[in-house]
């Protein structure tokens, strides 16, 4: 059969796979050095890579970005949208302080999780609080690079 036809020979619509924007916040780039004793050794390169690989696997496309600017990452969650169907995000230090970031996840409506690599309930106090998560479809923190790995299966669940 053609590639685009069924087998009646009509066109068939097109397959895309659903992409998914992944975005890493602040001080995510110093990852393999960063308090390795919280954070691990992993560096984000690794991350991207196991995410690429598993987003293959579950029929995914994705990209990776990261930034330590928070209107950057305010400009890339408002344009994910028709591109990206979905945001995986850790919003690193954002996510206890910024509004923003949150007010943006809102406005796209995409379907988006939250991730960490340290479980941020078991840290310092004023890191309890997510402003993100609640507009989220959900948080998994604490598992190391995996838990980018649970978020993006959570998120192919949802899409496909
Ligand atoms: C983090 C947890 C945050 O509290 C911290 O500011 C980070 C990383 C994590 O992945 O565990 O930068 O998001």
């Amino acid at each position: 059969m053609a590639q685009g036809t069924d087998d009646t020979g009509a066109a068939a619509p097109e397959t895309r796979s659903p992409a998914v924007l992944v975005l890493h916040g602040p001080n995510l780039n110093m990852l393999g050095v960063r308090e390795p004793g919280i954070y691990g050794h992993a560096t984000l390169a690794s991350i991207d890579a196991a995410l690429a690989t598993l987003a293959g696997a579950l029929g995914l496309e994705i990209e990776c970005r990261q930034s330590n600017h928070e209107g950057q990452l305010v400009d890339w969650i408002q344009s994910a949208p028709p591109r990206f169907a979905a945001v995986l995000i850790n919003p690193a230090a954002y996510t206890h302080t910024s509004v923003a970031l949150r007010d943006a996840i809102a406005a796209t409506g995409l379907p988006t999780v939250e991730v960490h690599l340290s479980n941020i309930h078991a840290r310092e106090a004023f890191r309890h609080h997510s402003h993100s998560a609640a507009v989220c479809v959900g948080q998994i923190a604490g598992f190391g690079p995996e838990s980018y790995l649970l978020g993006l299966r959570a998120l192919a669940s949802r899409l496909t």
